[in-house]
């Protein structure tokens, strides 16, 4: 065991975002960063005597150096053992899930989540608690504070264990249990779906192509899809985990999963399509030809979730972050079941879920989940659609369409401004934030403004405020925009227009997205000055 002292805080002050700790991974290859925050965690976390952690990373670039330190950290907290994925490998749904399903006191996952990775590209650390979701604000916070005074670094001094092949290891006085990543995932998702109904759904000649965009949903998907449901070898493509993502961005949207869109809008295309991000707790789904919103998809989800086994006796309630569309909103009002608006960021659906308020939840960022974790899971999501598909004999845009003619179309769409000096974004929501007590009442775009906010939001659990969520102005036909900056960026600022506009009239639901919303584009500008203050004619992003 050795103590390595920090006579000076080299890296004082590691504040998490939206998502644990991102930095690029030139930052983490600097010496001792990742132990200092480690430390920093490991010394406001209780005594670990008896404890079980689970730790492991969607494979990245730094993955495994970072494990092999980790471990020896932990040796030193005193952990009693250590779940460790074969290979250092462990989506972050299944993180959540071998935690819970273990009793583990909590868990840490090395990820950037969808950030590119590879040596120029982004590393990121994230610890999970108990109940599997992530870390409230209050240990975040804690944990940052610790990182401005820690002064000693405990680690043990035992060479790196050999993590490939499944076994218990012993590290000091700890067991280092190897664990096959996929196994326990799996079991809970057999105990949600109809896996009988999917299985007959493949062997008919439905047609799906996963891409796993070279990440870790690739195993997950590869083992449950072709291995155990009968889909054909090859229906999940860029399946083996990369350190690099393969050079892609692994984050599936229309922009970065650009190949699987062009086969699924292809003469020939499969029936359905899907794609996850590097840590496979995002989704996207596609149809033959269509492009399922994420807001869209948890709304499909709610409206169909009693078809699905886990979900038989109906939904408690349900939760959407505030930019997400309202298209969930009308189907739980039409369930009868409460809907909750949280802010930003998964860990706000934590309580909700554990409180048993709400049974779905999602952000318009590709994310879906249930009470089944504490994370969104990208694998759930398509299983969830197969599911549907197999048991209504719907394709997924008809399923779509039937939502859009029973609720109207929330015509929806994010611009991402990216790489903006960070001076300048906090200046465009200062500007924006000082105009809010004005808007209330005017006339903009011919509309009266209902209402002109900057989201707090009083968890009904815990009663904690999180103010500063986010500029949403709404008119006086629910239309909305939202102004945010992201809090999971690497470089500069972000900054998030979210649009949104609901459309009754089924003659006008397939007008294309940007048209129907460009005046609301042209009210952010006016509210916003947004191409003054980001230099930019367009968005980096539009999804
Ligand atoms: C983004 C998404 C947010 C999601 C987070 C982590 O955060 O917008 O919905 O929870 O990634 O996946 P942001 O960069 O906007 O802070
Ligand atoms: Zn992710």
């Amino acid at each position: 065991m050795s103590l390595i002292s920090l006579p000076t805080q080299p890296y004082a002050g590691q504040r998490p975002g939206t998502s644990g700790l991102r930095k690029k991974v030139t930052v983490f290859q600097q010496p001792l960063y990742l132990e200092n925050f480690v430390q920093a965690l490991f010394d406001v976390l209780p005594a670990a005597t008896g404890q079980t952690l689970v730790l492991g990373g969607d494979g990245r670039y730094h993955n495994r150096v970072a494990i092999q330190s980790i471990l020896r950290l932990a040796a030193a907290k005193g952990y009693a053992r250590v779940l460790v994925g074969q290979g250092g490998i462990l989506s972050t749904p299944a993180v959540s899930a071998v935690i819970r399903r273990h009793g583990a006191s909590g868990g840490i996952v090395l990820s950037a989540s969808h950030n590119p990775g590879g040596p120029e590209g982004d590393f990121g650390i994230k610890y999970n608690v108990a109940n599997g979701g992530p870390a409230p604000e209050a240990l975040t916070e804690a944990v940052y504070q610790r990182s401005l005074q820690l002064q000693v670094i405990h680690s043990s001094d035992s060479p790196d264990l050999p993590l490939d092949a499944l076994a218990t290891l012993a590290l000091d006085g700890m067991a280092v249990e190897v664990i096959d990543p996929v196994a326990d995932y799996a079991d809970l998702m057999r105990s949600v779906f109809d896996f009988d109904a999917i299985r007959r759904l493949l062997a008919s000649g439905f047609r799906l192509r996963l891409d796993a965009m070279w990440a870790v949903g690739g195993p997950y998907a590869r083992a449950l899809l072709e291995g155990e449901l009968g889909a054909p070898p090859g229906t999940v493509v860029n399946a083996e985990p990369r350190e690099d993502f393969g050079g892609l961005h692994p984050d599936p949207n229309p922009v970065n999963a650009a190949d699987l869109i062009a086969h699924l809008f292809a003469a020939d295309a499969p029936d359905m399509g899907a794609a996850t991000d590097g840590d496979a707790d995002r989704n996207m789904i596609v149809g033959r030809h269509f492009v399922v919103s994420p807001s869209d998809s948890l709304a499909v989800l709610a409206a169909y979730a009693r078809l699905v086994p886990a979900y038989q006796a109906g939904l408690r309630g349900v939760a959407r972050s505030m930019p997400s569309s309202t298209a969930v909103d009308r189907v739980a009002q039409d369930l009868g079941i409460p809907c909750y608006e949280t802010p930003t960021g998964w860990k706000f659906f934590g309580n909700l879920l554990d409180a048993g308020l709400v049974t779905l939840c999602g952000e318009e960022s590709y994310g879906t989940g249930s009470d089944h974790v504490r994370e969104k899971d990208g694998l759930w999501a398509v299983l969830f659609w197969l599911n549907l598909v197999a048991v209504t004999g719907q394709p997924v845009d008809m399923l779509v369409r039937e939502l859009w003619l029973r609720h109207g179309r929330c015509v929806y769409s994010r611009h991402d401004y990216e790489g903006i000096a960070p001076e300048r974004a906090q200046a465009l929501m200062r500007e924006l934030r000082a105009a809010l007590p004005y808007l209330a009442g005017q006339t903009l775009a011919g509309q009266t403004v209902a209402l002109a906010d900057d989201f707090a939001y009083t968890d009904p659990v815990d009663g904690s405020v999180s103010r500063q969520q986010g500029v949403r102005v709404i008119l006086q036909d629910g239309s909305r925009l939202v102004f945010r900056l992201s809090g999971t960026g690497t470089e500069g600022a972000t900054l998030r227009l979210y649009l949104e506009r609901h459309e009754p009239d089924p003659a006008r639901h397939d007008l294309p997205v940007q048209q129907a919303l460009a005046p609301l584009v042209m009210l952010a500008e006016q509210l916003a000055r947004v191409r003054h203050w980001t230099g930019m004619a367009q968005p980096s992003v539009t999804t």
